[in-house]
Parts: C-alpha cells; structure tokens; sequence
C-alpha cells in the first residue's frame, strides 16, 4: 500500500507581507514498510514536509494522500483520530510532560485515542528497555532514555507510520546510536513504516532509502543497498 504520496506538494508562509517558499512541488511516494530518510540543510524545509504530510500545517498547494485518501477529504475529527491511533510522532526535544512518570506519558497517549491495552504499555516497557523506571519523572532520565519513552508513546497505539524529526539532535553520539538502532528494529520486527528528517547524514544507513531536500525541492531519491 502507498501510504504517503504527494503530487506537485507546495507550501508556502507570509509573514508580514513577505512570502517565504518553504516546500516548491514535491513529489513522493511512501509505501507501507519503507524507512525513509530526508536529509538536507537546516532551513530546507524538513520539518515543514513532515508537519505538512501529517496534517499539523496546511498545504499551499497540491495534492497529499494519506493511506490512499486525499488528506482534505478527511473532516478535522478524523485527522485528528488519524494522528492519535495511525500516526506516531518523535521529537528532538522528546515532548514529554514532565509532570507525569514514563509510565503515565505512555498510558495519557493511550487514554486519548481510547484504548485501553495496559498489556500493551508492558510490552513496550520491556520492548525499549525501561520496564524498570517506570515511575521516574523525565527530568530524572538521560537524553537517549527519554528519547526511548518518547518512541515507547508513539508506539501505544500501534500506529502504522511513525513520523520523526531529528530524533537523535539532542543526543550524544552514543546514545543516537542506539535510538536509531532501536528504530531500525521498528521497521525490521515490527514492520512500521518511518519518515525521518534529519541534517545528519550519518543517519542515512540506518534506513532503506533517503531522499535529498534543498530549499524544499528533492534532488535525490535512492534507495539504501545493504
Ligand atoms: N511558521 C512559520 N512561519 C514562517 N516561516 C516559517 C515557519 N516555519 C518555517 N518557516 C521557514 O521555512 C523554512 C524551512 O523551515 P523548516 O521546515 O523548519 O526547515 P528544516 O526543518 O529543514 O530546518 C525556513 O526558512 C523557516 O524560516
Ligand atoms: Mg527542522
């Protein structure tokens, strides 16, 4: 299945009456299982592709369609129930409230889309390796593990695409290493499809393809030979 696929994709800001084009005729298309690199310069216009495929920024132009439907064809609830229960986010700076223990990050993602799988959240305690922290608070993790909370809540609805950028900008190169390690096994064991952004080239050959964006055009399409 072709779960993204975009034709002619345009955006573009105003900001006090001066136009800024961010994203100039993109076109792609993501099939189900694929783990996918966009690399390019800050600036380029990475995190604006990938907020714009998932429905957080509206498009300019053009056209998106998200598990074969025309984003727009979808009503505001169902994009929203969309990005709860289809789509998992990872940030660079994890988002985490850090009022909540790891285990309560992981359950309020899971109360929001209406599940209720507590077996679930067990599972994937284990599956990154935080079974045993549980009830700490972010601020009492390190970077990497509260990167692996973070994957740990884009997973609890078992969504089939996981979107992620710059998951690893906030890390040293160790614990990067093992968050892109740990995404590779996401794609290879539990078939999800990703959509990473990232400056790092390094990143690339963790995944099986990588495109090249620069000022928001794609100059490059290949895919990873292992
Ligand atoms: N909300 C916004 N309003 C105006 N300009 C924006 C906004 N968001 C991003 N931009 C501009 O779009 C360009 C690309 O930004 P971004 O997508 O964040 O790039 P990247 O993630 O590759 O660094 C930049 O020039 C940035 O200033
Ligand atoms: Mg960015």
């Amino acid at each position: 299945m072709r779960i993204i696929e975009t034709k002619d994709l345009h955006k573009y800001y105003y900001e006090n009456h001066v136009k800024t084009d961010v994203l100039n005729g993109i076109n792609l298309s993501i099939n189900q299982g694929e783990f996918v690199s966009v690399v390019g310069p800050s600036g380029s216009g990475k995190t604006t592709l990938l907020y714009v495929l998932s429905g957080l920024e509206k498009k300019t132009k053009g056209s998106i369609k998200l598990f074969e439907k025309e984003i727009e064809e979808y009503s505001d609830h169902e994009m929203a129930r969309l990005r709860q229960t289809k789509i998992g986010f990872i940030f660079q700076f994890y988002n985490l409230l850090p009022n909540l223990t790891v285990y309560d990050n992981i359950l309020l993602a899971q109360v929001l889309a209406n599940n209720s799988n507590k077996q679930r959240i067990e599972e994937l305690l284990n599956y990154v390796g935080l079974a045993n922290f549980r009830n700490y608070y972010p601020n009492q993790l390190s970077g990497g593990m509260q990167q692996r909370v973070a994957i740990a809540r884009a997973l609890v609805n078992n969504p089939a695409i996981i979107f992620a950028d710059e998951p690893t900008g906030n890390l040293d190169v160790k614990n990067g290493l093992a968050i892109m390690e740990l995404l590779q096994k996401l794609n290879q064991e539990l078939h999800k499809t990703i959509v990473l952004v990232t400056h790092n080239e390094d990143l690339i050959k963790y995944g099986t393809r990588y495109l090249r964006l620069i000022d928001g055009v794609i100059i490059d399409d290949e895919i990873i030979s292992k």
